[in-house]
């Protein structure tokens, strides 16, 4: 029986574009990212002039099973929508109490992590850093350069499964925006219990 690609060979990634050979990447662009960001005029703005790549990551089709592991990588480019940060769209796993764990390669970010009860955790991510990120908590990537790109290695059950639920809606409970030139964690305005 021939192997799955990812298992016949190693499957490599650039060290400076995160992107894997032989591998088509999916994408979000500012279309695709539709009331996800506070300033939604800016969006629309930045969707009109040019809808650039918002950020990639992979699907390798390794079956979704309990015993499998899903891998790849997760590339945010640097930019903001108004004052916030590119970000990904973030979920919580189908399968609520499944962990996850980000490997930072290039760039600087932070994990934003929070539990359906509010409970929130954030931590910066830099070249050689991994983030746990906990069970039961929705996480997102968020790129914290103007001109560096984010890229990180991913590796979860293959089971768990991607639900966006109350993230669609309101988004998470703490938002990133650069103020003065530093970034800063505020409240999100749009959440609301
Ligand atoms: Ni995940």
């Amino acid at each position: 029986m021939p192997y799955p690609f990812y298992i016949e060979k190693p499957v490599h990634f650039d060290d400076k574009t995160g992107l894997a050979d032989g591998v088509e990447p999916l994408e979000r662009r500012y279309s695709d990212m539709k009331n996800m960001y506070l300033d939604e005029d800016r969006r629309k703005k930045l969707e009109a002039d040019g809808n650039s790549i918002i950020y990639r990551f992979y699907d390798m089709g390794i079956p979704e099973k309990e015993n499998d592991l899903v891998f790849g990588t997760s590339i945010v480019y640097p930019g903001k929508v108004g004052s916030e940060y590119h970000m990904t769209n973030g979920h919580f796993h189908t399968i609520l109490d499944t962990a996850e764990i980000y490997l930072c390669q290039t760039g600087y970010g932070m994990m934003m992590m929070e539990s359906p009860e509010g409970d929130v955790l954030y931590k910066e991510m830099r070249p050689g850093r991994a983030v746990y990120v906990p069970g039961r908590y929705a996480h997102r990537s968020i790129n914290l350069s103007n001109t560096e790109t984010l890229i990180t290695f991913y590796v979860f059950r293959a089971d768990a499964g991607h639900e966006y639920g109350s993230i669609k809606d309101k988004g998470f409970r703490k938002i990133v925006v650069e103020q003065d030139g530093e970034w800063a964690v505020i409240d999100n305005p749009r959440w609301k219990t």
